[in-house]
């Protein structure tokens, strides 16, 4: 492409070393809709006839649909896709090819390529999200009587409805779609027409091009459109946190799915056994789905690493861009479509819940809200229950098993009405708070939630 300038080729370890056609191939669909409404521009510019115009167009079609195939014959001696195509392209139609690149250079079509790209991608991811958050939901309204002790310090705290520890994450994944959503509308930016550096001195109708490609703004200096990266930073911070947020449930079901917790059962789908232990049954999704958030901080380390210190403007070192942003979006597809298949086939076994719930010291909080309400300061009514839990301890009994006047050891304000806080669904009920966990606001999220979700286009 720039044999001009040159006497020798590149070595073969220079290609080899330089080229992204292995797995930038994967723009080509964008590549191609960019290069005919760059084409169109050339028409109106009169750079291009419109005869010329459909040989491209054709050519460009040609080509599309045998990438699609599988039978393109991608050249590594021509590095990327975007040199891949145009010398295809002017091999099949001839000049008309060989004027495609006018007023264009490869650092504003991978610009552009990319944000397509991503546009696309981030719907699709938000989509992914989506049908997770519906299987947390679906599985919440099954199991929506079931209670679980809540944790802190992974000691148990306080009961909770099991679907209110899911639906927590769904509100993770809610904000994940705002986050990806909202880098979306810094991707959606066109920098077409920005050439290598410094635009062109053929001036094309850029606004012409983006509301072609369905851009609704263009980028305002074209050094900072042919280097900018900050939209794939971005992408990649939203994706490491979702993975994140991935990583911890993966661990609650990782807990839950061990005989010391038994609160689910993983469908036989979605574990593996051991080769040497036949008793095994593995959750093995969860735990890689735990592991993969790994990669997915290291894409972002990568790039922001890749990106600083780089000099204005285009560095050949922005081709390391790709293969961290395609491993973090493939990695967080695969991850969310499995989590979901996962959890819609998981089972809440909620007569362990229940044995598990069943535990008085997780109503302490209520035995000290009880003498509250009866006008004892709540740092004195946590010491009267600390002494009293000690007691408990010490002589291995539990609050409900005690009598009146042992209460009223610890305190006088204790009457007869306490052994009614002894009961979790009323000790739940009594949690009505917008954000806490009554069956009532539970239920009320699940619906808020389902009617959501089903009104989000799918
Ligand atoms: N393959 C390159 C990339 O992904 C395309 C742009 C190359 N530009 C250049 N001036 N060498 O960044």
């Amino acid at each position: 492409m720039w044999k001009g300038r040159f006497q020798k080729e590149t070595t073969d370890r220079v290609q080899q070393y330089g080229e992204s056609i292995s797995y930038d191939w994967r723009l080509y669909a964008h590549d191609i809709r960019g290069s005919l409404s760059h084409a169109e521009a050339l028409v109106e510019a009169g750079i291009l006839t419109r005869a010329e115009f459909n040989a491209i167009r054709k050519g460009l079609r040609e080509i599309e649909k045998e990438i699609a195939a599988g039978t393109f014959d991608f050249k590594v001696t021509l590095e990327d896709i975007h040199m891949n195509i145009e010398a295809a392209l002017t091999q099949r139609i001839g000049p008309a090819g060989a004027k495609l690149h006018t007023a264009r250079s490869r650092n504003d079509q991978v610009a552009l390529d990319i944000r397509m790209y991503c546009r696309d991608e981030i719907d699709a991811i938000i989509a992914h999200l989506e049908t997770l958050q519906k299987a947390l939901v679906e599985c919440g309204l099954k199991n929506r009587n079931a209670v679980i002790p809540g944790y802190t310090h992974l000691q148990r705290g306080q009961p909770v409805l099991f679907a209110h520890h899911l639906l927590a994450y769904v509100e993770m994944f809610e904000r994940d779609c705002g986050r990806l959503a909202d880098a979306r509308r810094r991707v959606n930016v066109m920098p077409l027409g920005s050439g290598a550096l410094a635009g062109s001195t053929i001036a094309l109708d850029r606004l012409g091009i983006a509301k072609r490609l369905g851009f609704p703004a263009i980028t305002q200096n074209s050094m900072d459109a042919v280097s900018d990266r900050d939209f794939v930073a971005e992408i990649l911070f939203a994706l490491a946190l979702a993975g994140t947020h991935l990583s911890r449930l993966s661990e609650d079901v990782v807990l839950w799915a061990t005989a010391e917790f038994r609160f689910v059962t993983l469908s036989d789908a979605h574990t593996t056994g051991s080769s040497l232990m036949p008793q095994k049954k593995n959750p093995d999704v969860a735990e890689l789905t735990r592991g993969k958030s790994g990669r997915l901080y290291g894409n972002l380390v990568s790039l922001l690493t890749t990106l600083k210190g780089l000099p204005m403007t285009y560095n050949r070192d922005l081709q390391e861009d790709k293969e961290p942003l395609f491993d973090s979006i493939d990695t967080m597809k695969a991850a969310l479509a499995v989590f979901a298949e996962m959890m819609e086939a998981m089972t809440v076994n909620a007569g362990e819940t229940a044995a598990a719930t069943d535990d008085p010291y997780l109503l302490a909080t209520d035995i000290a809200d009880y003498l509250v309400k009866r006008k004892v300061p709540f740092r004195q009514a946590h010491e009267i229950v600390g002494k009293l839990t000690a007691h408990c301890v010490e002589n291995n009994r539990q609050y409900p098993e005690l009598s009146l006047d042992e209460f009223r050891a610890f305190s006088e304000t204790f009457d007869a009405s306490v052994f009614k806080v002894f009961d979790v669904r009323t000790a739940l009920r009594a949690r009505t708070a917008v954000g806490a966990p009554s069956p009532s606001n539970v239920a009320k999220q699940l619906g808020r939630w389902q009617r959501k979700l089903a009104a989000k286009k799918a």
